[in-house]
């Protein structure tokens, strides 16, 4: 066993069940093995002088694991044009992105083999060394830079990092103690989150992930869950938390001739009225309510003609938000009265797009973000708006999940499912397949996927083809709208296929909907009334009864909106 000799443990108890963290980690990035085997020596030099070491591949590590780590002797190549060795890849990309830790209590020392012939020598291990220290760890031992002739130079080194090593490790580590590559301080608390009372974590990705010509923003996005213990279900929805735009919340204050600093009451707390429409009240979302009252109290005539029937009222709340209403009809109020008028802030919920299985701790979704153009104004989405362009990357945003026990995949991995989500609605298909692909499920799955052009809105496309190359993706139909002619939309697409649809409703298929509600889930689902009807040869009432007996048997989930 590992043991320094002059512990007092007794060498079976720390063998057994020594400090985990007195461990040097032997972290190695490798392409032809010349790094793998200098790491090999540093393990073997380090244990004789009885320190606890893991010997880990970056291609085995898990990333994420690297905060959890204390003590840590990187050895990597460089290949070629300053590139890192491919199993060096995953750690390198997870370290220079948003979802780098910071490390405490972290201490390292990095080994770069290169070859000087190259102008980007030993470009890989330089970089972790610099990037290490940037996250927060502290070097204890300069970097040194070996050439293609590296043996002499590992040789001197190896001792001085052993050195280095145990003076700062403490005696007692457990040589098997530390599984970095498996589930390393897997110590969720027991903390159940909620929309009371919801998980402050950080934003790590927000990508656009439609086209440069598109019509639509649609953003990817990416929350850490990291030792939250927060958990989801593919199906599952995350509340967001979200505030409102600072300039709307101006221009509403000077437009209603308030002070910013004034005070109002928000349940019983005083604040300034600015802080409370930033923060407790709903401002993008206009409800009739707030015009009816509004109009009570300004008496402004033209409004009056718009409350008074309820579907001119219906048609002028679709596109307008709080603001078009003070804008179109300002009067002055005092702030208690105004505030009086809104409803408090609530969190917005999507439809989670990754399953657990593959993304551990995080959580994904698919946003659209609003944005238009009405009434003279441009307007955004208030939710979204702050997810798109008012929360940066890496900043904190509270969450909660909506668990949803109506979208569920079946039980039965052999189940065939039918996934329908045009535009962001494909989100949910995308936690479905990652979960199934995780699993190895063997029941087939079905997507379709319709949004306006192939080139610029194919959500997720590499994904789907990955997902159809290794088999987890069966089959995928596409309705790009607006790239021929005439609209076609995924009903369409139903319809041509309703033969083989019918043939996977019989053997039990699953059918999902995600999406809009309104029109595409309506349509679908009269799509769906024709294919049963036709190929089950029923009358349209029987058909009908055959979709409800499909939802109440949990065969036909809808999570629309
Ligand atoms: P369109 O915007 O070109 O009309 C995602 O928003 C996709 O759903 C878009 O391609 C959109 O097409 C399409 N869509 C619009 N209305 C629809 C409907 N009633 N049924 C199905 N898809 C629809």
């Amino acid at each position: 066993s590992a043991q320094n000799a002059g512990s007092a443990l007794p060498a079976v108890a720390a063998a057994g069940g020594g400090d985990p963290e007195a461990v040097l980690t032997v972290l190695y990035g490798s392409q032809t093995g010349h790094a793998r085997s200098v790491a090999e020596e540093l393990r073997d030099a380090a244990q004789e002088a009885g320190l606890a070491v893991e010997l880990v591949s970056m291609g085995k590590f898990k990333e994420k694991n690297l905060k959890k780590l204390k003590y840590v002797a990187v050895v990597t190549s460089t290949q070629g044009e300053g590139d890192p060795p491919d199993d060096a890849l995953n750690l390198v990309e997870y370290m220079n992105s948003n979802k780098a830790p910071k490390l405490e209590d972290f201490q390292f020392a990095v080994l770069g083999l290169g070859d000087s012939s190259y102008e980007f020598y030993c470009k890989t291990g330089k970089d972790f060394d610099a990037r290490l220290e940037e996250l927060g760890g502290k070097r204890i031992l300069d970097r040194v830079d070996l050439d293609v002739d590296f043996d002499d130079g590992a040789e001197a080194w190896i001792p001085q990092a052993v050195e280095a090593f145990k003076d700062i490790i403490p005696a007692g580590g457990a040589s098997a103690a530390a599984p970095a590559t498996g589930s390393f301080g897997a110590t969720a608390p027991a903390v159940h989150y909620s929309r009371k009372k919801p998980l402050q974590t950080r934003l790590l990705t927000c990508q656009k992930i439609t086209g440069r010509h598109s019509e639509k923003d649609i953003r990817h996005i990416e929350i850490d869950l990291e030792d939250s213990g927060l958990t989801y279900q593919p199906g599952d929805a995350l509340g967001i938390y979200f505030k409102n735009d600072e300039e709307l919340v101006n221009d509403l204050l000077r437009l209603l001739e308030i002070d910013p600093a004034e005070t109002v009451h928000v349940n019983d707390e005083p604040k300034p009225v600015k802080n409370a429409l930033l923060e407790n009240y709903e401002l993008t979302l206009l409800h009739p309510g707030f015009v009816t009252e509004y109009t009570e109290l300004t008496e402004a005539p033209e409004l009056m003609k718009i409350v008074a029937e309820t579907e001119s009222l219906r048609d002028y709340v679709e596109t307008r938000q709080i603001i078009d209403v003070v804008r179109e009809y300002p009067d002055a109020l005092a702030p208690e009265i105004f505030i009086g008028l809104l409803r408090k802030l609530t969190p917005r919920l999507y439809s989670i797009a990754s399953s657990q299985s593959e993304v551990e701790e995080e959580v994904h979704l698919t946003v659209g973000v609003v944005e238009y153009e009405a009434h003279g104004y441009p307007h955004l989405g208030g939710a979204s708006g702050y997810l798109g362009h008012r929360l940066n990357e890496g900043e904190d945003v509270l969450i909660y999940v909506e668990s949803n026990d109506n979208f569920r995949l079946p039980e039965d991995d052999n189940t065939p499912i039918i996934m329908i989500g045009p535009g962001t609605g494909v989100a949910p298909f995308r936690a479905f397949m990652q979960e199934r692909a995780a699993k190895d499920a063997p029941g087939d799955s079905w997507l379709f996927f319709g949004n306006p052009h192939f080139t610029e809105d194919f959500l997720y496309q590499t994904e789907w083809q990955e997902f159809l190359e290794d088999g987890a993706l069966t089959k995928i139909d596409l309705a790009f709208s607006r790239d021929q002619e005439h609209k076609v939309y995924v009903q369409h697409r139903i319809t041509e296929q309703a033969r083989e649809l019918w043939n996977w409703i019989q053997r039990g298929a699953h059918i999902y909907v995600c999406g809009d509600e309104s029109r595409m889930a309506h349509d679908v689902h009269q799509a769906l009334l024709d294919v049963v009807a036709e190929k089950g040869g029923y009358s349209t009432e029987e058909a009908e009864d055959y979709l409800v007996q499909l939802r109440k048997d949990g065969r036909y989930q809808k999570d629309v909106y």
